[in-house]
């Protein structure tokens, strides 16, 4: 079972940071999930719409320039991180491990498929399946299908839809899908069993609890991100 560190290693370092990214490269870590944002011409490493639960900042972050987000106090006197730092920090640290990016703002798709095709120019290759881009919006997604289909992408799913896993599965596939990323609270037998016979790898999120971890372990989920990645690895 891969261990998908959530946000870094939020557990013990300032989520979504580079310390946080060093932090469960260190811990044993197969993955690294980071949420992005496009803004001001730059993809840039958050998870929330406002900037007071995890800086010293106030309002809403894609209200204010990139010049001053950089300003911040992202924690222990962390930035807030690129996406290009986060690669760079990865490759730096690590060769087996991978990364999950997250589209967290809306129109991130682009500039996020962009940013990997351009990599080979900044002198970076990139295994691209070291490289996973996952959204909770299906529509994101299907952008990522239209203009980098070699790409591989994972639906996060907060909730079944109307249809249930059988829906859910299908939504995945519309949009050539690699993986299911269902929130624990979700996660059946039947969800897996029907998830992983449609080709599909399910990580799920966010599981921290040791009786969980193992309990998720022995219904065969193929990764689980969780903010003690060690706990997974281990
Ligand atoms: O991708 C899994 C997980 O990160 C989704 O939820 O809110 O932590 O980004 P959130
Ligand atoms: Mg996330």
């Amino acid at each position: 079972m891969l261990s998908i560190g959530h946000r870094g290693a939020r557990g013990h370092a300032p989520e979504n940071t580079l310390a946080s990214v060093r932090k469960a490269i260190a811990l044993g870590a197969d993955w690294i999930e980071v949420d992005v944002y496009w803004l001001d011409g730059e993809l840039v490493v958050f998870h929330d719409q406002h900037l007071e639960r995890t800086t010293n900042g106030k309002g809403l972050l894609m209200a204010q320039p990139f010049d001053q987000l950089r300003r911040l106090d992202a924690g222990n006197g962390e930035q807030i991180p690129t996406l290009a730092e986060v690669f760079a920090t990865v490759a730096a640290g690590s060769e087996r491990v991978g990364i999950n990016v997250e589209l967290k703002g809306l129109g991130t798709a682009e500039p996020v498929v962009r940013f990997l095709q351009a990599g080979p120019l900044r002198g970076e290759v990139w295994d691209l399946s070291r490289v996973v881009l996952s959204c909770f919006r299906w529509d994101e997604l299907a952008r990522v299908r239209a203009i980098a289909p070699r790409s591989a992408s994972g639906l996060v799913l907060a909730e079944l839809p109307p249809g249930g896993v059988g829906a859910a599965i299908v939504q995945a596939q519309a949009i050539g899908a690699w993986s299911l990323n269902p929130a624990q609270a979700i996660v059946t037998p039947a969800l897996v069993q029907a998830a992983q016979a449609a080709g599909l790898q399910v990580w799920v999120f966010t599981v921290n609890e040791p009786g969980e971890i193992a309990r998720l372990g022995r219904m065969g989920v193929d990764g689980l991100f969780s903010d003690y990645p060690e706990r997974v690895a281990g």
